[in-house]
């Protein structure tokens, strides 16, 4: 496994970029212990009650899209590769500005060596990658400081590792303009309230009209107040 860092967009505070606090607290929660419940909690609990969107149709998404030079940014835990399992990767780069998320994702997908890239997608990518011919990006957007406007430079910093063709899917929880259930508009309030979400202002609109100026094939639905996106 090899291991590359890419930090300097948060370390040294690069002008025009989000506020550091913002983007620290959008990923600070990411404690080994809370990534041993993360999971289920999650993609067990909260897309099925809060979003409702089934995590199995976010895990058709992956088995749709993945190829074997995958990208997935912002792992987490390596949920969706894991259980996606395509059977082998020529390469896998695994992206997450949290060594948390890191390591514990290299460890569970140590049967594809994966590449691990400690960066934060607010910031241009500073070492060099292998372009991807898939990227994945799910419940990152959500999570990122900023306007629709600003969080989707995550995508333009994505671009550089896109090899000719590649695909970008992924999926992130709108906070307006989707119907809300009491579970799922008290965890927007809580997570936003602590910085662990800064979503209150995505829309559809926002994110899809983002989309259409980056990419020329894009689709975007909705699954209860999940965005599940896919371009290319
Ligand atoms: C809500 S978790 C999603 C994890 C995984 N994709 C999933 O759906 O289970 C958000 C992930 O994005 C990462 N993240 C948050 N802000 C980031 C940033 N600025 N740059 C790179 N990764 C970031 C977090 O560390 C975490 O792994």
């Amino acid at each position: 496994m090899s291991y590359r860092r890419a930090m300097s967009g948060v370390q040294a505070g690069n002008v025009g970029a989000p506020d550091a606090a913002a983007i620290e607290a959008a990923h600070a929660i990411y404690t080994p212990l809370m990534l041993s419940f993360y999971d289920r909690l999650v993609h067990g609990l909260s897309n099925r009650f809060a979003w409702r969107c089934p995590t199995e149709r976010l895990l058709d998404l992956y088995r749709n899209s993945l190829s074997s030079r995958h990208l997935e940014a912002g792992v987490g835990t390596g949920f969706f590769i894991d259980r996606a399992d395509p059977g082998v990767f020529e390469q896998l780069t695994l992206l997450d500005i949290n060594r948390h998320c890191l390591a514990r994702s290299a460890r569970r997908l140590a049967r594809y060596q994966p590449l691990l890239c400690e960066a934060n997608l607010l910031a241009p990518i500073a070492v060099e990658l292998e372009p991807a011919v898939s990227i994945g990006l799910t419940y990152v957007l959500h999570c990122l400081p900023g306007r629709m406007s600003e969080k989707l430079k995550a995508i333009d910093h994505l671009r550089p590792v896109m090899s000719k063709g590649a695909v970008l899917f992924g999926a992130t929880i709108l906070g307006r303009g989707i119907e809300l259930n009491g579970a799922a508009r008290s965890l927007l309030r809580l997570y936003n309230a602590k910085g662990v979400f800064n979503n209150l202002d995505d829309d559809f609109e926002a994110l899809s009209d983002g989309l259409k100026r980056r990419f020329e094939v894009v689709e975007i639905e909705t699954k209860g107040c999940v965005a599940l996106f896919w371009v290319r």
